[in-house]
């Protein structure tokens, strides 16, 4: 080794002893006669002194050194003098008195500071992301990560859990998105497609016997990107058989708790978690992804209104569609501009325009346009329902329930970011259970899987496939912390009869079905087990942990929103010669060019 010791091993006890260390210049200062650097590695760093009168090489080599060099120095350990010890430094009692040092290797100065956590412009970060990573707040965030992932690892294979690493070249898995393909050089005109999950893989293992399943699994995904999506990204993979959702609910729950212990800098709200119905969290909160860190919860006053004399309330309540509101505190003073604010992303949600009553913080009187059409009794049994007082806010929608939930769950999420309850430093657990097997709306004529196609119906809801599959609820389940998704799993269907049903229902024809997915059920026909699974991202939950607002935070090397990589400028084109061996001609549209 070319040190002895680390960067940010050294303490008092070592005062005395003789030591070599490397790393990187942090910061260098010149006193005059006397130059301080600040040596820096993964572990820390050490304040090195090097005095002229004691090494004059020494010190004309240190007057060249200027930040991120790479040097080696050997010294002494010596206790810092009384009153300039740093307790902001693991080391900050001692200081290493050179005898000898060595410029390793220079540097070009950086084109931002490393030895600061400051802003600087993401772009430039990202094109230097090895410069990037060596600042504190980078390799904090992947050390979270390795400890998530570590936790998890050593937690599974506790419990009899084996890994098992499937193919990155592959077929076509879907999981609702485009598929990256990569063309085969050997089969002329054929292509791999790269998993969006390994969901396929896992399965079959199950079919293989193997019980318990888990791989720290690449996926890939070409979608729209968004802070909490990347079109590479890590799950936890895991599949067990001869389970039942409870059994798969209860390991994961237990996991993410040591997880949180573990490697969080953030804690952990409460647990249990709280398992609520898919219904109830649309009714509660208008989304299936509920930030629980807060309430302003979405709240029916229908029968309040029903006869009141606004007309828009009291006929979309005869006609059967909901009146529901909630109560942002403290925002009773709004002005009119605010309010037109809330009121376009109101309509952005879909709503036809947004009603609202504000409390005075002192005389309590309640104003806003739709006062007028109330009887006392019915505002206050409005403010009364929703917990509203003084200098409250309370904003009101009708129209269809869905329009009503988007709406209400999209402006709860608005005023949470205008009160600063999305700065709330703990994580919010919950498992969404109980989802419908097919989302709402049609496609073409045929249902599309809210999960994926290999989702289980509820037993007692299989009859009603046939008469009313829009009703028949399934085994899936979500977990969301903090109004982000961060896994999903289900119970899968074991028996290919009912996987067929299902195909059919979604609109695969059989030819269709045998082609993807041929392997898989004619695996079905060999014995598979009962079997359920579930993917945590483990992104987004290094994210959360780390109190970070973009998954870019806690991957090495992420893409930008463009699905680029400005480090090394991929993609790129590739050399005429290679495009000829696979087959492939390019043809851009004249945009494009
Ligand atoms: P699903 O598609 O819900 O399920 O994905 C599981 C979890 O993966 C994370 N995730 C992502 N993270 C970052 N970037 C993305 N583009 C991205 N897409 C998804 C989310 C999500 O909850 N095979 C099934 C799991 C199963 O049924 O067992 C699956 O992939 O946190
Ligand atoms: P109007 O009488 O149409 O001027 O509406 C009075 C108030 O009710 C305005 O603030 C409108 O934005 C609001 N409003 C109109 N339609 C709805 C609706 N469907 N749900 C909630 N508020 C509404």
């Amino acid at each position: 080794m070319l040190k002895t010791h680390s960067c940010g091993e050294l303490r008092v006890k070592h005062v005395g002893e003789e030591v070599t260390l490397a790393g990187w210049v942090n910061r260098r200062r010149d006193m005059g006669g006397v130059i301080f650097i600040d040596l820096r590695d993964r572990d820390g760093k050490t304040q090195v002194v090097i005095n002229s009168g004691h090494t004059p090489e020494g010190f004309a080599l240190a007057e060249q050194v200027r930040s991120e060099y790479v040097l080696q120095i050997k010294g002494v350990v010596s206790k810092r003098p009384k009153g300039l010890e740093n307790p902001n430094l693991k080391t900050g009692e001692i200081e290493v008195l050179v005898d000898e040092i060595v410029i390793l290797n220079p540097s070009k100065t950086p084109p931002f500071r490393i030895d600061r956590d400051e802003a600087v412009d993401e772009s430039l970060r990202l094109k230097y992301r090895y410069l990037d990573l060596r600042r504190g707040k980078m390799q904090r965030n992947l050390t979270i990560r390795h400890k998530a992932i570590k936790f998890i690892r050593d937690f599974l294979d506790e419990r009899g859990f084996l890994e098992v690493e499937t193919p990155i070249l592959f077929k076509s898995t879907p999981e609702g998105a485009r598929d990256y393909l990569v063309p085969s050089r050997v089969h002329p005109g054929k292509f791999y497609a790269l998993p969006q999950s390994p969901q396929q893989l896992k399965q079959l293992l199950m079919v293989a016997g193997y019980e318990r399943y888990f791989q720290i699994a690449r996926c890939f995904r070409d979608e729209d990107l968004r802070a909490d999506r990347q079109p590479e990204f890590t799950q936890l993979d895991l599949e067990m058989s001869f389970v039942e959702r409870d059994d798969i609910l209860d390991l994961i729950e237990e996991l993410m708790i040591g997880m949180v212990q573990t490697a969080s800098l953030v804690p952990l709200a409460t647990e249990p978690f709280p398992r609520l119905s898919y219904r109830d969290v649309i009714e509660r909160f208008g989304t299936d992804r509920p930030d629980l860190r807060y309430g302003m919860e979405l709240t029916e006053i229908s029968d309040i209104v029903a006869d009141s004399a606004f007309r828009v309330f009291a006929e979309n309540v005869a006609a059967g569609n909901p009146v529901k509101a909630i109560c942002a505190p403290g925002c009773g003073s709004y002005s009119r501009k605010q309010v037109n604010e809330l009121e376009a992303i109101a309509k952005e949600a879909g709503a036809k325009g947004l009603a609202w009553l504000a409390i005075h913080p002192e005389t309590e009187e309640i104003r806003g346009p739709i006062v007028k059409f109330f009887k006392v009794e019915q505002l206050m049994a409005i403010t009364e329902r929703l917990g509203a007082g003084p200098g409250d806010l309370i904003l009101i929608s009708s129209d269809t329930r869905r329009v009503v939930n988007e709406v209400l769950g999209a402006l709860r999420d608005e005023m949470a970011r205008r009160l600063g309850f999305k700065d709330i430093k703990e994580l919010s657990f919950c498992w969404v259970v109980d989802f419908p097997l097919f989302e709402e709306d049609m496609e073409d004529g045929h249902w599309a899987p809210s999960h994926h196609m290999f989702t289980a119906p509820k037993r007692a809801d299989i009859p009603l496939l046939d008469t009313a599959p829009g009703q028949v609820l399934s085994e899936q389940y979500d977990l969301v912390c903090n109004g982000f998704e961060v896994a999903g799993g289900s119970i899968r269907i074991w028996e290919r009869p009912l996987q067929r049903k299902i195909m059919e229902l979604i609109g695969f024809s059989w030819e269709e079905a045998e082609e993807q997915f041929g392997h898989m059920l004619e695996a079905f026909e060999y014995g598979a087990p009962p079997h359920g699974g579930i993917a945590p991202g483990i992104d987004r939950l290094v994210a959360l942990m780390a109190g970070e607002p973009n998954i870019r935070e806690v991957m090495a090397f992420p893409k930008t929103a463009q699905a680029t990589d400005l480090m090394s400028d991929s993609p790129s084109e590739v050399a005429q010669k290679q495009l000829d061996e696979l087959h492939i001609a390019v043809v851009l549209s004249e945009k494009e060019e």
